[in-house]
């Protein structure tokens, strides 16, 4: 039993925030943020509009292009460092029920921008093992909720928004997913970090005096491990496979800066038409990210069955992560 990409799905919210906008809230610039980063603008979640809503938007999508019912689904994964709740119940929960799931396994990963990459590692487990049939995994992020909108070294980076697959149960080699890498590395865990709520720093008035419930980067340092373990990672599952990144139409890198995927890519010696590239218009939307873009790239039909994908991610944790896959989906 193979584990096969078998759709994919994303919401974007409609209210945009731009360069401009933030240069009204903090100490920054358009250029600036255009020539660190290469954002140009980033997606906010209404007010009302939670993780879990705007991750059935893009689930229900994903479940219809699988030509699947909601009922065929029998595990639902999903990845958020902003869940609807920080204790319980899980956002996959909420989802499950959102979506009308009923008697399904579901629970969240927490590894940050990774998190994507992560649940489809464990869908592909889970299928192989014959446990599950179709998996939903899910990207979804409300960043918005855990930005410091006072903070210009973070909140110029990050948006909001949800991407979504369903991986199904294959006999054929010829559709399957090929290889993914996960890994972690928690002794750099102060690199990225929101301190509260946990049991470190539980709910209190210095919490919130002091703005422990914003997320907190070493933004520079985080840079530099990003370039070195993101190229690492992809040269290590290209040459596993004996795969020559000449041959991948699709590179689909976390969208976090222009300037680590350009380095990446130059690495690999990727041309422009293979390197996906959406930071411009989402900015780092964390877990939802590579799903987000991949979505981008099916919906303007650049993205064909058959065709061959390597992710490649990088986050909080610090986890990081790749997989080598073809689109096993209908083409739109
Ligand atoms: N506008 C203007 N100036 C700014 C801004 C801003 N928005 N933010 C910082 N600066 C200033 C700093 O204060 C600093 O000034 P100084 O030299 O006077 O001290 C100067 O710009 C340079 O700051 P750096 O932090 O060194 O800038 P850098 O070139 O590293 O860019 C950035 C910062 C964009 C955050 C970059 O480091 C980055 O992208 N890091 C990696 C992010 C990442 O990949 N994270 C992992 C995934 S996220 C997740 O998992 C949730």
């Amino acid at each position: 039993m193979y584990a096969k990409f078998h759709s994919i799905g994303a919401y974007v919210p409609s209210t945009v925030l731009s360069n401009a906008d933030l240069e009204k809230m903090v100490d920054t610039s358009d250029e600036w943020i255009l020539k660190r980063t290469g954002i140009r603008e980033r997606r906010i979640a209404r007010d009302d509009e939670v993780t879990s809503d705007m991750a059935k938007i893009a689930s229900e999508i994903a479940i219809k292009r699988a030509g699947l019912n909601h009922s065929d689904i029998d595990l639902i994964v999903c990845a958020t460092v902003t869940p609807d709740y920080f204790n319980m119940p899980s956002t996959a929960c909420v989802i499950a029920d959102k979506l009308g799931i009923k008697d399904v396994q579901a629970f969240d990963i927490s590894a940050a921008c990774s998190g994507f990459v992560y649940a489809l590692s464990v869908a592909k487990a889970f299928i192989e093992s014959g446990m599950k049939r179709h998996v939903l995994i899910i990207g979804a992020e409300k960043f918005s909720s855990i930005v410091d909108y006072t903070d210009r070294s973070t909140c110029i980076l990050f948006g909001d928004g949800a991407g979504a697959s369903v991986i199904s149960a294959t006999n054929d080699k010829s559709e399957a997913i090929i290889d993914i890498h996960a890994s972690a590395d928690g002794a750099y865990s102060d690199f990225l970090v929101t301190p509260a709520p946990g049991s470190v720093n539980p709910l209190s008035q210095r919490v919130l005096d002091e703005g422990l419930n914003f997320v907190q980067m070493k933004g520079n340092e985080t840079f530099k491990l990003a370039v070195k373990t993101l190229t690492k990672d992809v040269k290590e599952i290209l040459s596993d496979n004996n795969i020559d990144a000449k041959d991948i139409p699709h590179f689909v890198p976390h969208q976090a800066n222009y300037r680590i995927i350009k380095a990446v890519g130059g690495a690999l010696k990727m041309t422009k038409e293979q390197v996906v590239l959406t930071v411009d218009k989402y900015g780092n939307t964390s877990a939802a990210s590579i799903p987000m873009a991949i979505n981008d790239i099916y919906e303007a039909g650049r993205l064909k069955k058959g065709e061959l994908m390597l992710l490649d991610t990088f986050g909080g944790g610090l986890t990081w992560a790749s997989a080598l896959l073809p689109f096993s989906g209908d083409n739109l």
